[in-house]
């Protein structure tokens, strides 16, 4: 029998860290000492606590059982004191807060709680590419709002034409911003909200990089007053708790979508495993312990790494956040010319800029989630590297 894949999964291109993963193996397969700043998978192990509470909880049987969809009550409760204490906003654990399997799920999931086909959803360019998943899948329409370097990496909401807005139901961002590094600050989310609430357009704002900041403490878009009637945020245990294997994240915000991910959620899977839950909900209780040392960890690597490309004649912005630094080489190069020249030349294998989107032609991005010495070889290959050798 010919087995025939449906039109919807042909249009998917391949997902573009999956691309880089079978890169750097390609490499290494043919001995070469490959430097993957690619990809942004943290390398710092998860703190031993966590580690600890995680072994106790998986003897526990009780943990055994199906998890339930929406997430256990102590972590949802968890994550609700949490966002007291960071952000001062108090959530309603059963149904201002839902649990997820890494928010990658509940972002490729959103779309379908809220859109029919036609309907048009707003995602930024360069963007991290999950957020066209649902909305692809879900017969919807993608329009696409650059992040320019002269905006700060930010919207222009202006720009957005009328006749997209009146089709328009959900916009996807991400601050601190992965690929470009760039932070949102509280004006920008009330300028947001105001937008939003006129044209009637479902915010969800994905706070992946939220803890790591390296000024301000990144400000969530739920402080500002009205915002719950149009918007959600996305959170990942995966950068803030260096637990990207366990698969835990979390959606908070306006309850009417927190409930319908959660109903269709219920339809597709049960929630991640009640022994990771609950040592999550550890790492919350114990945040403040545990997550300023990885803070500091990756602003001293984007300081270091900072001065080395500036030192290479690389243009960038410091980045405000994330673990990304997002920069143009030191002669005029396609994204891809100069991830494939850093790749022969330094073995060094990067993200390139276009494969986030149209706008991100021109950069590359570096993921800085290698061990210090690896970073440190890295700085030295690339201030080896001879640009002229490209032009
Ligand atoms: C912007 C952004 N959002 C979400 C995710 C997914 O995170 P999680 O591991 O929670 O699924 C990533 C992962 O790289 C990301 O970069």
């Amino acid at each position: 029998m010919k087995i025939e894949l449906s039109r919807k999964l042909k249009s998917f291109k391949p997902f573009l860290f999956e691309e880089l993963y079978r890169k750097e193996r390609a490499e290494r397969a043919k001995g070469r000492d490959i430097i993957s700043l690619a990809v942004g998978d943290p390398d710092l192990p998860t703190d031993r606590r966590i580690v600890a509470s995680a072994a106790g909880e998986l003897r526990d049987g009780r943990n055994h059982r199906y998890p339930n969809t929406k997430g256990n009550e102590t972590l949802r409760r968890e994550i609700s004191a949490w966002h007291k204490r960071r952000h001062g906003l108090s959530f309603h654990p059963s149904d201002e807060v839902s649990i997820l399997i890494g928010s990658k799920e509940g972002i490729a999931h959103l779309p379908f709680v809220v859109m029919n086909p036609g309907d048009c959803c707003l995602i930024p360019d360069p963007t991290y590419p999950t957020y066209r998943t649902g909305v692809v899948l879900s017969g919807g329409r993608i329009h696409d709002v650059p992040l320019e370097e002269k905006n700060d990496f930010l919207p222009d909401l202006g720009k957005i034409p009328q006749k997209v807005l009146a089709r328009t139901k959900l916009f996807f961002l991400n601050y601190p911003n992965n690929p470009t590094g760039a932070g949102a600050g509280l004006d920008f989310y009330r300028d947001l909200v105001k937008w939003a609430r006129k044209h009637n357009v479902i915010i969800a704002q994905d706070a992946a990089y939220c803890e790591m900041y390296f000024g301000r403490p990144a400000p969530s878009i739920l402080q500002v007053p009205g915002a719950r009637d149009v918007a959600v945020e996305f959170y990942s245990a995966s950068k803030t708790y260096c637990m990207a294997g366990w698969r835990v994240g979390w959606v908070v915000g306006n309850s009417k979508l927190v409930c319908a991910l959660n109903q269709l959620k219920e339809n597709i899977d049960s929630g991640p495993f009640n022994a990771i839950q609950n040592a999550v909900a550890y790492g919350l209780k114990h945040h403040e312990a545990i997550v300023p040392p990885i803070r500091a960890r990756f602003k001293a690597r984007a300081d270091a790494f900072c001065a080395a490309l500036d030192a290479s004649g690389w243009k960038f912005r410091h980045p405000g956040g994330s673990c990304f630094v997002w920069a143009r080489p030191p002669v005029k190069a396609s994204s891809l010319d100069a991830v494939m020249f850093m790749l022969d030349k330094a073995a060094i294998l990067t993200a390139p800029g276009s494969g986030f989107g149209l706008c991100g032609e021109g950069y590359v991005r570096f993921s800085l989630t290698e061990p210090d010495a690896r970073l440190k070889e890295a700085a030295r290959r690339l201030r080896a590297l001879d640009w002229g050798l490209l032009e």
